[in-house]
C-alpha cells in the first residue's frame, strides 16, 4: 500500500491557519479527495484532554519540560490513532500544527532549544516527518492582535479558556517567530514559507499551488513504483 501524503500547517497564533485549512479541505473535496483533517494539541479523545490542560490559562505553574512532554504525549497518541493509520491507508492528512510548533514554542519560545525537541521527536514520534509544511508568517503585530482578539471572542461564546499561550509576553512570541524562520531556512524542501500580509485568497492560491505540486510528485512516484514492479 503506498503511503499517503502528510501536510502540516504552521504559524503563530492568529496567522490564519484555521481558515486556510478549511479552504484547502474544500478545494481537495471538490477534486474528490477527502483529507483527514486534524490538529495538535487535540484531535483524539486523550489529546483533547491534554489540550485542555495545556491551553487553559488556569493551568498555572506548568514547567516548560512538562509542557513539552504533554505536547509530545498528545502527538504520539495522534500518530498512533489518527495520522499513521490514515497515511498507511494512502490518505492525505492535513494537520494543524506538528513538531515544528514544539520546536518554535518550546524550543524557541521557552528556550529549551531545538536539539531536545528533535531528539524527542525521533524517539516518541518514530521520526515521522511531514511531506509538506506550509508556514504562515504574516506580520508579527497583526497575528498577535488577531489571536488575542479571537480568544476573547471564543471564551465569550463557548466559555472555553484557551489563551495560556497568547498571554505570554511579546518577547516569547518573537522567539517563536525567529525559530519558525530558522526551521524554514534549514528545511527549504519541506517548508513552504508564506510571508507578509496577503489576502486570504492570495494565501489560499499559494497553498494549493504547493499542495498540487506535492500530489503530482506523489502520483509520479507511485506510478514509477507500479511500473517497476510490473517489469
Ligand atoms: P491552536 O490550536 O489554536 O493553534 O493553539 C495551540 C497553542 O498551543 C498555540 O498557542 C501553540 C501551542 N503549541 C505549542 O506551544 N507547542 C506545540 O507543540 C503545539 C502543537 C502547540
Amino acid at each position: 500500500m503506498p503511503r499517503g501524503l502528510f501536510i502540516t500547517l504552521e504559524g503563530l497564533d492568529g496567522s490564519g491557519k484555521t481558515t486556510q485549512i478549511k479552504r484547502l479541505a474544500a478545494w481537495l473535496g471538490k477534486r474528490g479527495i477527502q483529507p483527514v483533517v486534524t490538529r495538535q494539541p487535540g484531535g483524539t479523545t486523550i489529546g483533547d484532554r491534554i489540550r485542555e490542560i495545556l491551553l487553559d490559562s488556569r493551568s498555572t505553574g506548568l514547567a516548560p519540560m512538562t509542557e513539552m512532554a504533554l505536547m509530545f504525549g498528545d502527538r504520539a497518541q495522534a500518530i498512533a490513532e489518527v495520522i499513521q493509520p490514515a497515511l498507511d491507508a494512502g490518505k492525505i492528512v492535513v494537520c494543524d500544527r506538528f513538531t515544528d510548533s514544539t520546536e518554535a514554542y518550546q524550543g524557541g519560545g521557552r528556550e529549551l532549544g531545538s536539539a531536545i525537541v528533535l531528539e524527542l521527536h525521533r524517539v516518541l514520534c518514530g521520526d515521522l516527518h511531514p511531506d509538506l509544511t506550509i508556514l504562515l508568517l504574516p506580520s508579527f503585530d497583526a497575528s498577535l492582535a488577531r489571536a488575542r482578539h479571537r480568544n476573547t471572542r471564543v471564551e465569550q461564546q463557548t466559555g472555553k479558556n484557551e489563551d495560556r499561550f497568547e498571554q505570554e509576553q511579546d518577547a516569547f512570541h518573537r522567539r517563536v517567530w525567529e525559530k519558525y524562520r530558522e526551521i524554514a531556512v534549514r528545511e527549504p524542501d519541506r517548508v513552504v514559507l508564506i510571508e507578509g500580509d496577503l489576502t486570504i485568497d492570495e494565501i489560499h492560491e499559494q497553498i494549493i499551488e504547493a499542495v498540487a505540486e506535492r500530489i503530482l510528485l506523489a502520483e509520479i512516484a507511485r506510478a514509477s513504483v507500479v511500473s517497476s514492479s510490473a517489469t
